[in-house]
């Protein structure tokens, strides 16, 4: 009777706190939304990014496929769109050319699916079969729209005009957070294989031997950044890889994307409709890998491997646990990270010293996501789960990893196991990174 009634208790805390993740990422998405009007919602700002409205229905039908019609079986709430929204069947660049549902549509569509699952998620059984355990399909599903929003987010970014989107600036610095940290060789665990909501490609855990290596205690600052700029970083092709300077010089790189230049030669950022000053302190944001790879040539350092920054993120070295954090295991609070859209940048460098790892590096989660060395591969043991067109279809590809999650990023899709790729040329995402380098003999013992 008592476990009985235990069962009850923890499913009905986790169906409300499914319900919660679900509430907060619709309310985020109607934010991103009804801010605009009817036109800018179907225009395409950039040929990078779906129309908003585009994204907005693909949130709804993605929920229909997994949560109404296989977790539910249900009946469709529209049979007729699946095409439209299949993110597969349409480029980016093609989608404001379909005939999508129009922002009214698409705003009733979406809330007709949510309240299905709401009904869904008040009988659904949390257990019994993989899909289900613990609640796992909803956080896919609330993962996904939180992925988008990030999306939209950086399609707002993109958008010339007037600013629609206000947030308080983040926190100033509390402490100084200068150089390096020291990581001494060892094995730890990589991956997760007990994360419920962890997805495919963080799967499974898995003991991984890194050398010992040095790594920033910070991300690389706009002032630091400025220091590659003033050597002549932009006109160095030594400092550039191969692929790196063709790019560079193919795409007109001249400083990070949304960076201004006056008259009398100060910089300007311009984010989200507003040009502001830039701040020398805060994390670099808004450059492709290969802008990364030419400043740590230049600063006589090399991006973290993958394996690397989760090392750094998740390793206790007294204890010997590899955690959820570098913090610990406790979900992110406002204290220990830049995340969720609270702010529209990035913090200055020492905003969090909560949030900092047992070793002292900093500003790992949340505030720009960190490019790292490494290619998009799966884990040893990988199963693709529920879905190969989550991870499966893109391993191998001319891709490289991002981690930690950016100030757009929700804590519900940023763990220190969490694995994000894009292109090496892409930067209208929320990219930074930091440095590291090989330890020199005698170091770190
Ligand atoms: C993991 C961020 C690369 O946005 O392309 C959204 C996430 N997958 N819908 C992307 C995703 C399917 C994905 N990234
Ligand atoms: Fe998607």
């Amino acid at each position: 009777m008592t476990i009985q009634f235990s069962d009850n208790a923890t499913t009905d805390r986790l169906r409300g706190e499914i319900a919660e993740v679900l509430t907060r990422a619709r309310a985020r998405t109607l934010a991103l939304t009804d801010c605009l009007d009817d036109a800018e919602l179907a225009a395409q700002h950039s040929r990078l990014m779906s129309p908003l409205v585009w994204d907005l229905a693909h949130i709804g039908n993605q929920e229909e496929l997994w949560l109404v019609r296989d977790v539910g079986g249900r009946a469709a709430v529209r049979g007729d769109i699946d095409e439209l929204y299949d993110a597969f069947k349409h480029a980016r660049a093609d989608r404001p050319e379909l005939p999508l549902l129009d922002p009214a549509q698409a705003r009733g569509y979406v809330g007709s699916v949510r309240e299905e699952v709401l009904d869904v998620l008040s009988g659904a059984p949390l257990h019994g079969n993989p899909l289900v355990q613990g609640g796992f399909a909803f956080g896919m599903v609330a993962q996904h729209e939180q992925q988008h929003d990030e999306t939209m987010l950086a399609t707002h970014q993109l958008r010339t005009g007037p600013a629609v989107l206000t947030a308080p600036p983040p926190p100033a610095a509390r402490v100084p957070v200068r150089g390096e940290v020291i990581v001494p060789a060892g094995e730890f665990t990589m991956g997760t294989s007990t994360d419920p909501w962890a997805l495919d490609n963080e799967r499974p855990a898995h003991p991984v031997h890194v050398p010992g290596f040095a790594i920033g205690a910070a991300p690389v600052t706009n002032w630091e950044y400025l220091a590659f700029l003033a050597d002549g970083g932009y006109e160095r092709p030594e400092l550039w890889s191969e692929r790196g300077w063709r790019h560079r010089v193919e795409a007109g790189l001249v400083a990070p994307q949304f960076w201004e230049r006056d008259g009398s030669g100060t910089w300007w950022r311009r984010a989200f409709g507003a040009l502001t000053p830039l701040r020398p302190h805060q994390p670099v944001v808004h450059v492709c890998w290969y802008e990364a790879e030419a400043y740590a040539n230049w600063a006589g350092r090399r991006l973290p491997t993958e394996a690397e920054w989760e090392k750094a993120a998740r390793f206790d070295p007294a204890t010997g646990v590899t955690r959820r954090y570098p913090w610990g295991d406790a979900d992110p609070g406002v204290a220990q990270a830049n995340l969720g859209q609270r702010h529209l940048e990035p913090a200055d460098v020492g905003a969090y010293p909560a949030g900092a790892s047992p070793a002292g590096v900093h500003q790992l989660i949340g505030d720009v996501w960190e490019w790292t060395s490494s290619g998009f591969e799966p884990y040893p043991g990988f199963r693709a789960f529920p879905y190969a067109e989550y991870s499966d279809v893109f391993f191998g590809g001319d891709y490289r990893m991002l981690r930690g999650g950016s100030f757009g990023t929700d804590p519900v899709a940023c763990r220190g196991t969490f694995r994000n790729w894009d292109h090496p040329i892409r930067r209208q995402i929320f990219s930074g990174f930091r440095l590291a380098r090989d330890l020199r003999a005698g170091e770190g013992r």
